[in-house]
């Protein structure tokens, strides 16, 4: 006898055989003489139906199949005469492996709201929903390892625990062994990290871009896959305090090349999903439509959420600098008539989420990648523009997140980068190993991280990013 998955069982169906079966009941209806059973394993978004008759099932056994209980099945796999399944089982014997009290049990087949089933992450795994959103993930990071493996990437892991801030935007976690109760101290006051476990200041890490730059710089093409940390007290659907990314690093590549390598990997995990998630991409679209004929008709999306993937996959994206963007922005029609709750006034404005959801949703209505904006908006290691105004960063911008990927070709050149440090005050004696690379063999060399979640939440059609990873933390929650 066959132990199958039921993503194997409805693939290969053995009709007439003996099979077993383990699974969660999802719901369980019928009467005195036969119960219907609807089971779960997790393998597909499918269910199994399971006959249950009282003459080979006792009652004692029937009496304890509430939703939430796990079982294993024994049975014969019957082609199925009822409409919403086309195979069912026609149990032999069934054990119940685990109980769950039908009062207690907080998952009851009915609908619940994303916000209820947060608090219950623990068991949100053995909903329709989620269980598609974290297949979906798998298929996703497969996606990603594919596609860089086979454009000759080699994947990378980079720390942790860090000394150095990468964005220097001062929003880390701090990483310390020290007694909080009883912090040793320096005769000037501030805190004495010689004592601490590695002997200095570390903190949890923001990116591994400047790790990986140095082993771009003789690996020639890397990437990592990791979980990155931000202490800032943003509160909102599209960031987290730990999320995780994917950051390619290429020697020998400019701008361009980076923005050709970005439209190509984006397009490449997303037609991974519509070619190999097809059951659960199904399910989320018309749990997506069906959210949306809740909305007012202007605020709904032209496309459902298969087309939209399709859409991006066959589309070219839109390209276009910082400075032009700005002209566009000024002269729309919400920033004219102050619909913008930051209006763009000229060069040197900040993009707000607002002015890329026009780009992108109103304006070019496809994803765009905007480049060269004004230095003081970016980073450090940015390569310089002549105009000496702007860098060579580069953002990917999709429709319904926003930002979905930041990254530029990075400043190669000692000098130019040694005065951006001193010009931001940032600590080069820290930094020095960074600094070393561009005077011993240094070249042109670009890369870019891309925000895992965000990409999970365009392809699911979810709008918020605590539904899209297993266990979120944000400001004031780090349960589970
Ligand atoms: O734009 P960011 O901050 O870029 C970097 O960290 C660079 N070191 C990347 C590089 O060039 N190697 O972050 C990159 C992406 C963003 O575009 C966004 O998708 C995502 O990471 N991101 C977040 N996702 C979830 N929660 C947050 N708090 C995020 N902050 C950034
Ligand atoms: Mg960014």
């Amino acid at each position: 006898m066959q132990k199958n998955s039921i993503k194997d069982i409805i693939k290969n169906p053995k009709i007439d055989q003996i099979i077993s079966v383990n699974g969660w009941v999802r719901n369980k209806r019928g009467s005195k003489n036969v119960s219907f059973i609807s089971v779960n394993d997790g393998s597909t978004i499918l269910n199994l139906q399971i006959v249950a008759e009282s003459k080979s099932i006792s009652e004692e056994i029937l009496k304890k199949i509430n939703t939430g209980a796990c079982l294993n099945i024994e049975g014969i796999l019957k082609n199925s005469q009822g409409s919403e399944q086309s195979l069912e089982i026609l149990a032999e014997k069934i054990i119940i492996l685990g109980e769950a009290d039908a009062d207690e049990y907080p998952l009851q087949p009915k609908k619940h709201s994303l916000e209820f089933l947060r608090e219950k992450a623990h068991l949100r795994f053995r909903t329709n929903t989620f269980s598609a959103v974290f297949r979906i993930r798998h298929a996703l990071t497969f996606a990603v390892h594919k596609f860089f493996n086979e454009k000759g990437f080699f994947n990378m892991h980079t720390p942790i625990i860090t000394g150095a801030d990468a964005e220097g935007a001062g929003e880390m976690f701090k990483v310390t062994s020290l007694d909080l109760s009883n912090i040793p101290k320096k005769d000037d006051l501030n805190i004495d990290f010689s004592k601490d476990f590695f002997g200095k200041q570390t903190n949890l890490t923001v990116s591994g871009q400047l790790e990986a730059e140095l082993g771009a710089m003789g690996l020639g093409k890397v990437y990592t896959f990791g979980p990155t940390f931000r202490a800032e007290k943003s509160n909102t659907s599209r960031h987290l305090s730990e999320f995780w990314m994917i950051e390619p690093e290429m020697a020998f590549a400019d701008l361009e090349m980076n923005m050709d390598m970005a439209e190509e990997f984006l397009k490449s995990c997303i037609n991974y999903c519509l070619e190999n998630c097809k059951e659960d991409l199904n399910f989320l679209n018309v749990r997506l439509k069906n959210e949306e004929d809740k909305l007012k008709k202007e605020e709904r999306s032209e496309l459902g959420l298969i087309e939209r993937l399709e859409f991006v996959v066959k589309n070219d994206f839109e390209r276009l600098t910082y400075t032009e963007a700005i002209n566009i922005l000024r002269n729309s029609k919400p920033n004219k008539k102050k619909k913008f709750e930051y209006l763009i006034e000229g060069f040197g404005a900040d993009l707000q989420s607002e002015h890329e959801r026009y780009l992108v949703e109103k304006k070019f209505k496809k994803p765009v990648i905007i480049t060269d904006y004004p230095k003081e908006i970016k980073a450090f290691y940015m390569r310089m523009n002549e105009d000496k105004k702007t860098v060579r960063a580069m953002d990917v911008l999709f429709p319904s997140i926003g930002e979905i990927i930041g990254g530029s070709q990075r400043e190669e050149r000692y000098d130019m980068l040694s005065d951006r440090m001193n010009e931001l005050d940032v600590d080069k004696k820290e930094l020095w190993w960074y600094l070393e690379t561009r005077k011993f063999g240094t070249c042109i060399h670009s890369g870019f991280g891309l925000g895992f979640e965000r990409l999970i939440m365009f392809v699911t059609g979810m709008k918020n990013i605590r539904d899209v990873i297993p266990f979120p933390r944000t400001p004031q929650n780090a349960e589970f």
